[in-house]
């Protein structure tokens, strides 16, 4: 029997990833096709969705005949997204404004009303299982009643950013739960739209697109869509997921005490589920996942990585000048100066609350701080300071994991898993072996691929796709270095309480 190969699309915030992969999980070929952001006020992020199938086209046009693969062998093709944008769309399915992102900060207000709505956060709950943040879809959906009431009374049907790809490749709308998840209109324990939630917000629920299982067959390639791309016509397309969802299935996290870490601009923690679970005071995501009777629990810790870059622009200037006269990475002479430190680096913590934090304090107010400082103190104790707080905030997050399943291991990703001792330092304040896994740089995109897969029935499940997966290191704890790293926690975990009344004040005083 031939190689069959699958496609797989992420439609990011910074840009398209196209990636072909054979059914042993080599990726053949792949494109990503940026596009612009536009923030036409402060706190507002809105995309085209024209540039997103525009970026989709010159990416296909670049990875099928770069791949060689003949159309034939291609199996299926699956969709990551970012999530929670609001692509609203009008009777004859045209796009109605630009679409409102995930990062876009406009609805305050209206998350707050459909809370009160509710009965409060533990009201809310019984719905959705989820806070309504921001950044989720509902929210965005309520600000265009209220504030552009035209385009509302035009919006027929609304969808994800994934959804429109898929729309433009097969003729056919719908989302698939994990994005349905992320609107916080959905009832996650039933896998349905909560018309309970629906009706308190006074929206009609004939907006709300058919929610599929993101392995389930949504249409097939138009000829339309294959003139335009070069797809061959009648290609299956399956329904994808939610980035934030489907890129932890790509990554390999499919079952229950696996973590997926990844330290990137912020940081997240998310585990696979086999069965529905509560979510804890509404503290983490918890959105169904990429196949039936699977969930996918998700902590955001809002600042990791991008801690330890504006520690690197603001403070080390000096490393910065040894790095270039040495022609070495920044990062790597950082690293060094940590590593004269020693765990717990001599009491100095570090909290990384630098934009406020989503979890395990959902709060705007707190802020960033050094704690511990002593004349004693060097900059090696300092640097390393800032890689332990980031990763006590996430052991935060592995700890609330913990009371869904027994923690196994961890798989981590983004910029912080390159370093050596920020794999240690994971393993140590863990106490868990870390692993980093072969398909982990193509995020979101390898996840659709395994949906894909699985729905064109190369695969059984995404447990059986996940074997297409490898370790390509492993980092074990060591035991001498955890007694430092558990009393500087106790200290670290203490911190946010101690100084929440300064967090409050400052915020009062306008800092
Ligand atoms: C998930 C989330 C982000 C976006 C960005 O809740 O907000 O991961 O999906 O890609």
């Amino acid at each position: 029997m031939s190689k069959k190969y699958l496609i797989g699309l992420d439609i990011g915030t910074s840009g398209a990833k196209c990636i072909i992969v054979d059914d042993e999980g080599k990726v053949v070929a792949s494109s990503t096709q940026e596009y612009p952001l536009y923030t036409p006020k402060p706190g507002w992020a809105e995309q085209d969705p024209v540039d997103w199938w525009d970026a989709c086209v010159r990416g296909l046009k670049i990875i099928l005949p770069k791949s060689g693969v003949k159309p034939e062998d291609i199996a299926g093709v699956s969709y990551s997204g970012q999530m929670h944008g609001l692509v609203a769309l009008d009777a004859a399915n045209e796009v109605i404004r630009p679409a409102i992102l995930w990062c876009d900060q406009r609805t305050q207000a209206q998350c707050d009303w459909i809370t009160e709505k509710a009965g409060g956060l533990k009201g809310l709950l019984t719905y959705t299982n989820n806070q309504m943040l921001t950044g989720y879809t509902g929210g965005k959906i309520l600000w265009l009643k209220e504030e552009e009431p035209d385009n509302f009374v035009k919006m027929k049907l609304f969808v994800c950013p994934k959804d429109y790809i898929r729309y433009k490749m097969t003729g056919t709308l719908g989302i698939d739960m994990s994005d349905a998840s992320g609107t916080g209109f959905f009832d996650v324990r039933n896998r349905k739209w909560s018309d309970g939630l629906i009706a308190l917000a006074g929206l009609d629920k004939a907006i709300f697109p058919e929610a599929h299982e993101s392995t389930e067959l949504a249409g097939k390639v138009t000829a339309a869509a294959a003139a335009e791309t070069g797809l061959p016509e009648g290609l299956n397309c399956y329904y994808g997921g939610g980035d934030a969802i489907i890129q932890t299935t790509g990554g390999g996290m499919v079952k229950p005490g696996t973590l997926g870490v990844v330290i990137g601009t912020a940081g997240n923690v998310a585990m696979a589920l086999d069965k529905y679970e509560d979510n804890p005071n509404g503290a983490l995501q918890l959105f169904c996942g990429n196949e039936p009777g699977s969930w996918m629990a998700l902590g955001v810790t809002l600042t990791a990585g991008g801690a330890y870059r504006w520690y690197r622009d603001e403070l080390c200037k000096y490393e910065r000048t040894v790095a270039d006269a040495e022609q070495r990475n920044v990062y790597d002479v950082m690293g060094q100066s940590a590593e004269q430190s020693v765990p717990g680096a001599h009491g100095v913590v570090f909290t990384p609350y630098l934009t406020g934090e989503r979890c395990p304090y959902p709060d705007p107010n707190c802020r960033a701080s050094f704690y511990g400082l002593t004349l004693g103190a060097t900059k090696a104790d300092i640097t390393r300071s800032v890689m332990e707080g980031v990763t006590y905030s996430l052991r935060q997050l592995v700890d609330i994991m913990g009371s869904f399943a027994h923690n196994e291991k961890v798989y981590t990703s983004g910029g912080g898993s390159a370093s050596q001792l920020w794999r240690q330092m994971q393993a140590d304040i863990f106490n868990l072996p870390v692993y980093t896994m072969s398909a982990a740089s193509e995020g979101g995109a390898y996840g659709a691929i395994m949906v894909a897969g699985v729905g064109a029935g190369i695969w059984k499940d995404l447990k059986e796709a996940a074997g297409i997966i490898k370790a390509e290191t492993e980092t074990l704890p060591c035991p001498e270095n955890q007694p430092a790293y558990n009393d500087t926690y106790d200290i670290y975990c203490k911190l946010y309480h101690a100084l929440k009344p300064v967090y409050d004040l400052s915020a009062a005083k306008g800092y």
